[in-house]
């Protein structure tokens, strides 16, 4: 079988791959230094569209459209892109084994790949209720969303079941942009979660209080407290039911499930440290191996804001850590140095109308402040998280380009707050006093 040999090689094309991609473009890479290996048919892309416009009935999103790097306001990178850079895109390509200490690759075609140096960008794969071995978990009608090809079988389930009745398995991320989007097709949809309130990683009680309110005036059914335990089936195989714990059984045409992501990294099971689920690194996304990176989902990296190491599944630690690594890359060859990562957390979502921003740390103490009822005609509202004394993060829906930036400033700045009932009072002019 065919071997090829590179300087540089991005395992994964997602995301971090794209925005590797153009880092190495803006460092001199040079033409058939570097390849990019992903198992996806499709140049990197923004995935963040796929539970939003890809879905959407009206003003659809598809590719080329969302192709890096737009999702942050830059260049769109086009496949033509990569040809003209000498970038080997090498797609529809999985790699089965690695060996890190031959810098080795094998596809599961049998082709192998040799790099200098590896940067490891696989993101995540979903969570299977079969994992969890919930009764009839493999049922035809029962959909996940990761990648485009995923998203392409939705978009057909959407068209198949005009006007049918969906069940959506988890209150996460995935569970809410998921029921609006299918709200907005149309479509009958029932959400199930085990916890008290959607969103509980992020969400408080009172933020989630809000979103459960105006989904449920938007025509989504909340059943909480409860989880899937078994799916009914058509003779066909189409899921026909879904059995909850509680004893009740839904009707469904078909169900989505999103109840949380894992890193992708059995390839490098005990070759490479890991840590908190994921590859350990520095703050320059260098792993305990000389030559191999991580970045994106797959990292565990010290957050140097709070002291901490930890793993971001979002993408705006993506696109910066894979900007940090080959900026590192390369001033490493040059024997020269660059600031350590230095990253402030920032999470967002949008769904319907809905739009939030969030940055820093959700511990500590809370305070709602702005108009959070869901009769709201502003929707604008939001939360402080106060630790030690400090405000540590903060969360801000329907917020102005400017707010949102006050926000984040907040987050950074973590200015002093003592009286909880009057900052709650201050609402955003808190933040825009920093
Ligand atoms: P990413 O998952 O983007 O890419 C990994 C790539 O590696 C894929 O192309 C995969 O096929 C490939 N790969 C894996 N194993 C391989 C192998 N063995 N061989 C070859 N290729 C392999 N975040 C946010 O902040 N706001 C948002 O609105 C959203 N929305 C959103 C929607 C949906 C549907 C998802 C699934 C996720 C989001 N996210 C998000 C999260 C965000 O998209 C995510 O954190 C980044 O995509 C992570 O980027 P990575 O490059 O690390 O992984
Ligand atoms: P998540 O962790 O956000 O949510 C998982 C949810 O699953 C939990 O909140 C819980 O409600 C539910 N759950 C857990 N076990 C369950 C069970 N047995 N039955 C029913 N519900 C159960 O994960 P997700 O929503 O699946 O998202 C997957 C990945 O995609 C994450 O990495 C996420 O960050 C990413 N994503 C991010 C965004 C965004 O940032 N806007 C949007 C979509 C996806």
């Amino acid at each position: 079988m065919a071997s090829k040999s590179f300087k540089y090689v991005i395992l994964g094309g997602g995301v971090a791959a794209g925005y590797a991609a153009r880092e190495f473009s803006k460092q001199g890479v040079k033409p058939g230094e570097l390849a990019i290996i992903s198992k996806e048919a499709v140049a990197p892309y923004e995935r963040p569209a796929l539970s939003k416009a890809y879905l959407f009935p009206e003003g659809t999103a598809r590719l080329p459209g969302f192709h890096v790097c737009v999702g942050s306001g830059g260049e769109r990178l086009i496949p033509e892109w990569y040809s003209e850079m000498g970038i080997s895109l090498i797609l529809s390509t999985e790699i089965v084994k690695a060996d890190l200490s031959a810098k080795t690759l094998v596809s599961a075609a049998g082709e192998t790949f040799q790099y200098e140096i590896l940067i490891i960008a696989t993101g995540s794969t979903v969570l299977k209720l079969s994992d969890f071995g919930v009764q009839g978990a493999d049922a035809k009608s029962i959909f996940y969303l990761r990648e485009i090809d995923d998203a392409d079988k939705l978009v057909e389930v959407i068209k198949a079941k005009k006007g049918g009745k969906a069940v959506i398995v988890g209150g996460g991320y995935i569970g809410l942009e998921l029921s609006a989007a299918l709200r907005v097709n149309n479509i009958d949809v029932t959400m199930v979660y085990p916890e008290p309130w959607c969103m509980p990683r992020l969400f408080t009680a009172g933020i989630a209080a809000f979103y459960e309110g105006y989904y449920a005036k938007k025509g989504v059914n909340i059943i909480k407290g409860t989880v899937a335990v078994g799916f009914d089936t058509h003779e066909n195989g189409e899921v026909k039911a879904v059995k909850l714990k509680d004893g009740r059984v839904l009707d469904a045409d078909f169900v989505v499930v999103g109840v949380g992501g894992r890193p992708q990294i059995s390839l490098f099971k005990g070759q490479v440290e890991e840590e908190k689920g994921g590859i350990k690194t520095d703050g320059f996304f260098k792993t305990n191996l000389p030559d191999v990176y991580a970045v994106g989902d797959v990292a565990t990296f010290p957050l140097k804001l709070y002291n901490e190491i930890r793993r971001v599944e979002h993408v705006d630690h993506a696109r910066k850590s894979a900007e940090q690594a080959v900026k590192a890359i390369f001033a490493s060859a040059q024997g020269k140095a660059i600031d350590e990562y230095d990253y402030l957390p920032y999470f967002y979502s949008r769904a319907f109308d809905l739009s939030w921003q969030f940055y820093g740390d959700n511990v500590g103490d809370t305070v709602l402040f702005g108009d959070s009822s869901p009769d709201s005609s502003t929707h604008k509202f939001g939360s402080y998280w106060i630790n030690n004394g400090k405000v540590v993060g903060a969360f801000l829906e329907s917020g102005t380009p400017e707010e949102n930036k006050a926000i984040a400033k907040v987050a950074r700045v973590q200015p002093a707050a003592d009286n909880l009932e009057a900052l709650a009072k201050e609402g955003l002019t808190f933040a825009s006093k920093i």
